[in-house]
């Protein structure tokens, strides 16, 4: 007979998850991260339970003005959902590990699709302020410098060792998204195939560093989303992601004109198309959780 394995000491990942499903009798199919000035898309959800993260053992805590820091679990249109209103960024000071964490809670508690919101600036001269670009690939240029949350010893529980990228955006979650954009009339501001470009932060980035990026293919810049999905890909998550784009951000040679990027404009850019944005994810909610 084998051995039974005694741990010594319960991972955070299981001491959160087994304190949740105490907590809660939901069992969600899809998480959505909400981005910065995004947590009202927990409004669409019926039923609710609200926990803070201040009232979770041993989860992170957040930092941010315009992050919640609150999990809501509810249900729409049949589905059990839950919404993260307010997410970790190694900015912060967490250890990049700690900002995926709740994913992998998640993935414990049965989630099995991730929908990801971020507020982003757009490198794409032709985004407009108020697009939401859906990402069909990213740039990770922390992780290609070994930044990155799958760095260490391997978790079999979770996934493999190597974990390919090539599809971390589901193409099929992709093309729901564009039907659901014509749906809704929002074909002049939702942008397809957008390549993603996760900087660390918390200065936005120099006109150098945006020529760079943009050079290389990038459509939107921002500090978070890519470490979340590649530990949800590294758990079989399939994955969606959308960028809010709430400022363009500054090239070589434009400075003397434009307009700095500042948080309190991202945070607006988020206000102004937020009933707008609520009804998209709403739908996408219910088709990604029905289909
Ligand atoms: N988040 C919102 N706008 C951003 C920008 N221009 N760069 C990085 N992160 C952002």
């Amino acid at each position: 007979a084998t051995m039974p394995v005694i741990s010594a000491e319960k991972d955070d990942v299981d001491v959160i998850a087994d304190f949740l499903k105490e907590a809660t009798t939901y069992r969600p199919s899809i998480l959505v991260v909400c981005g910065s000035g995004l947590g009202s898309l927990s409004k669409c959800l019926e039923n609710t339970i609200t926990i803070h993260y201040n009232d979770i053992p041993r989860f992170p805590k957040s930092t941010v003005v315009g992050h919640a820091g609150e999990l809501v679990f509810g249900e729409i249109g049949g589905v059990q959902v839950v919404c993260m209103r307010g997410r970790f960024h190694t900015y912060e000071g967490h250890d990049i590990r700690k900002t995926t964490l709740p994913i992998r809670v998640m993935s414990l508690l049965g989630v099995k699709f991730l929908i990801v919101t971020n507020a982003a600036g757009a490198l794409n001269e032709t985004y407009n302020v108020g697009d939401v670009m859906i990402m069909a690939d990213h740039l990770n240029m922390p992780g290609l410098a070994g930044k990155h949350p799958l760095v260490g010893p391997n978790d079999d529980r979770f996934g493999e060792r190597f974990t390919p990228l090539s599809d971390a955006y589901d193409v099929k979650l992709q093309n729901l998204a564009w039907r659901m954009a014509k749906q809704h009339n929002m074909t002049d501001k939702v942008r397809r195939n957008g390549v993603y470009c996760f900087v660390s932060g918390p200065t936005y980035e120099t006109p150098t560093e945006c020529r760079l990026l943009r050079l290389v293919g990038g459509d939107s810049v921002g500090m978070s989303t890519v470490p979340e999905v590649i530990v949800a890909r590294h758990c079989g998550m399939k994955t969606i992601g959308l960028s809010l784009i709430t400022n363009k951000v500054v090239m070589p040679g434009t400075q003397r004109t434009a307009i700095p990027a500042s948080h309190q404009e991202v945070l607006d850019a988020a206000l102004a198309t937020q009933t707008q944005l609520e009804n998209y994810v709403k739908d996408l909610m219910v088709a990604i959780g029905t289909g």
